[in-house]
């Protein structure tokens, strides 16, 4: 097994063992740093982001500083020749020239996909439009593995904008991979999780689903809370944000009635929906999840390049 040579443009790209070997790698990243420092010694990456970003671009470019490689890029395509008018076909063809591997972020659904069409490197999708996010995904669930220990029979609820958050369209269907996992719907009912999505976990894979758009009648009986941001940057019109963008706010108050061990996740950025009283809750761990991101694209690249083979 090998993931010299892939791309990583859905969750779905990678098999179970693919994906288990991405943590295994990040777990003993965590556990010595040191000895990873300069496996990436040569290697450039490319960050191509014409979207905003924090996170996403900046633990990529930190992990593969921390392996020793370099890194170029934009983090805003009006300063780049898209604002001229080039294609991300033209754009790819030349980077794959520039760097060894690259991640692109990009508004448009599909973009990343047309991308490693043209590309002689490996190409990981940071996210597209309100599409995936699957390395969101490899850091949402080495977070779930590392502080609950599987990945496996747990009850997990998504909540805030279920239609446009890319974030819970890959890990719910990486989790749906795992065995016993339950899932709960949280949302306004103009934000739901996408048809196709609820469907295939109900029909193809025989899951058992609880859609409800109150977050407090279901938060006693949950492992795993993923809150996120209403994205407004996919809203039609400006009204419709304004009159869902607080539909939910996690306070002290609710988490009265939550589990002891349940872990409260949040890809970040936050807006409004986690009250800043939570971070000093222990089940709170959005900083933490931010930081195992690093290990995780660490993880990620270096199988992706083949500098490290026995995972
Ligand atoms: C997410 C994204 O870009 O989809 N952020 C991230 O990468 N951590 C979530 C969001 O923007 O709400």
């Amino acid at each position: 097994m090998s993931l010299v040579g892939k791309h990583l443009i859905d969750p779905g790209d990678f098999t179970l063992d693919e994906l288990n070997s991405v943590f295994q790698l990040a777990e003993k990243i965590i556990k010595k740093e040191e000895k990873f420092s300069e496996i990436c010694k040569g290697k450039i990456l490319a960050t191509l982001f014409y979207e905003p970003s924090t996170r996403t671009r900046l633990s990529f470019e930190s992990a593969m500083l921390r392996m020793g490689g370099k890194v170029l890029g934009f983090s805003d395509a009006n300063v780049s020749s898209v604002a001229k008018g080039e294609s991300i076909a033209d754009t790819i063809r030349t980077i794959s020239a520039y760097a060894d591997i690259a991640v692109i972020r990009h508004p448009k659904e599909g973009a990343p996909k047309l991308a490693s069409k043209y590309s002689t490197i490996p190409i990981i999708n940071g996210g597209d439009g309100g599409h995936q996010h699957p390395t969101q995904t490899l850091t949402d669930l080495l977070t779930i593995r590392i502080l609950k220990g599987s990945l496996q029979g747990l009850r997990v609820a998504f909540c805030g904008d279920l239609k446009f958050g890319r974030t819970v369209h890959s890990l719910i269907t990486t989790l749906s991979r795992y065995p016993d996992n339950k899932f709960m719907l949280i949302s306004p009912r103009e934000l739901r999780l996408p048809e196709n999505i609820k469907y295939s976990l109900e029909n193809y894979k025989n899951i058992e689903i609880i859609e409800t758009e109150n977050l407090e009648s279901v938060i006693d009986n949950i492992d795993i809370l993923y809150m996120t941001r209403i994205q407004r940057e996919r809203f039609f019109n400006e009204a419709d944000y304004v009159r869902l963008k607080d539909s939910y706010i996690l306070n002290k108050d609710k988490l009265k009635y939550a589990k002891k061990d349940m872990l409260i996740m949040h890809p970040l950025p936050r807006v409004n929906e986690i009250s800043y009283e939570v971070d000093e809750d222990e089940r709170a761990v959005y900083f933490k999840q931010a930081e195992f991101g690093v290990y995780a694209r660490m993880a990620l690249m270096a199988l992706m390049l083949g500098v490290y083979k026995n995972a």
